[in-house]
């Protein structure tokens, strides 16, 4: 179903995304790593989840997002290898060839019986040798049963905040000789994705190494009017075109919006209760607003991030530099000096919550839960009340 608002695991319940899965699937078979990067809810998971299942090989997925902790700079070690152990744990329930592995780590670790929260001790005792000896293993067990291991880290940009790993030397360690495994770093924070990865591939002893980059866009707008028409004609829902018009006018293109936007209306429709768009994208912006109000306290100065995004919504959604220094300080009745303003514009970009063209100018994004979602977290600081 393509409203299914859970991650897709099947091609027939995903839109398009053609070109793109059989790029991963391509990539896997080669033994080539890959990034899949894009937008929040623009679809990573389920393209990856689609091409690795498509092509049979062994998922470990790790969610980096679990460690995340926006208040905090550095992670010590041990908080990584408990997820670490806590999915490939997963993994082996899934998988009973990787039984072995069980075995491995419970001799590592030295306990009899593996869980998390017992062995939290030992944790911090596992070397970054140990994680490429467990690799290793997985990726000969799959090796012996013809099949490929497939690791994705989701939201890999959590990898450059863990202390007393080194990851290049990790990964060049599997690289070298796991030639049956693969790894998908995968998650929205693209910038910082990516100079993660730079950091990675041109750090000794990872130099040079390539990582193919897959970026995901928006759907252009007569995709998104398709992709809705197919969901409610399998929904068995009839919809005024006018309707469909303003949902792709209002979510931009960006699939998660659109699904949730589609089994709303559908879930309503069913119910035989009248839909309301602005209800329904009402509760789209709020997703957005608790997590860039979460973003915006996490800060050490919630009141110019704030006064930055609200110039922004002033300059009519795009402004450059120096006009978003002027009104953000006008706003906030001090002067901000242009270097901080600048560093507070990267700092959303980089956690997307705006754009940066190529025009150097910076925007507010385009679809409506986006762009107010931002805009009332921004307002919902409790100093910007003066605003
Ligand atoms: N091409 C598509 N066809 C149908 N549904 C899609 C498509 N892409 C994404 N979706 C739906 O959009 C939502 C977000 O998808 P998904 O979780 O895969 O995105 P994501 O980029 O991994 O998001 P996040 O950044 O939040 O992890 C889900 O409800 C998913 O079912
Ligand atoms: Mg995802």
């Amino acid at each position: 179903m393509l409203f299914n608002t859970r991650p897709k695991e099947d091609r027939k319940d995903l839109y398009d995304r053609e070109k793109e899965i059989e790029m991963i699937k391509d990539s896997i078979a080669r033994g080539e790593w890959i990034a899949v990067l894009g937008m929040r809810r623009i679809g990573k998971t389920s393209v990856v989840n689609v091409a690795v299942k498509e092509i049979g090989a062994i998922k470990v997925s790790i969610n980096l997002m679990r460690i995340h902790d926006s208040r905090k700079k550095q992670y010590p070690k041990h908080v990584l290898i408990s997820l670490l152990i806590e999915e490939i744990n997963e993994a082996i329930k899934n998988y009973t060839i990787l039984g072995k592995v069980a075995k491995l780590l419970s001799n590592i670790l030295g306990v009899e019986e593996i869980q998390t929260n017992k062995v939290r001790a030992k944790l911090t005792k596992i070397r970054g040798t140990d994680i490429t000896y467990i690799i290793r293993e997985m990726d000969s067990i799959a090796r012996d049963n013809k099949k490929q291991l497939v690791i994705i880290l989701d939201e890999a940009q959590e990898l450059a905040k863990v202390n007393g790993l080194d990851f290049p030397s990790i990964f060049h360690d599997v690289y070298d000789n796991c030639k049956n495994t693969v790894i998908i770093f995968t998650g929205s924070m693209v910038k910082l994705i990516e100079k993660t990865l730079k950091n990675i591939e041109y750090t000794e002893p990872f130099f040079g190494r390539y990582i193919r980059k897959i970026t995901l866009g928006r759907f252009l707008p007569e995709q998104s009017r398709e992709f809705l028409e197919k969901g409610f004609e399998e929904e068995g829902i009839k919809v005024d075109e006018s309707v469909i018009d303003e949902a792709v006018k209002r979510l931009d293109g960006i699939p998660g919006w659109l699904t949730l936007f589609g089994s709303e209306y559908t879930f309503s429709a069913k119910m035989g209760t009248k839909p309301r768009i602005d209800e329904i994208i009402e509760k789209a912006i709020n997703e957005v607003r608790n997590e860039a109000r979460n973003f915006i306290f996490s800060t050490q100065s919630p009141l110019r991030y704030s006064a930055v995004i609200l110039a922004l919504d002033r300059l009519g959604g795009k402004g450059e530099l120096h006009e978003i220094v002027k009104v953000s300080s006008t706003i906030l009745n001090e002067n901000i000096p242009e270097p901080r303003v600048y560093e507070i514009l990267n700092r959303l970009v980089e956690f997307d919550f705006i754009e940066r063209r190529e025009d150097n100018e910076y925007y507010l994004h385009q679809d409506e839960p986006n762009r107010k979602g931002l805009i009332l977290a921004a307002k919902d600081s409790p100093a910007s009340y003066s605003i």
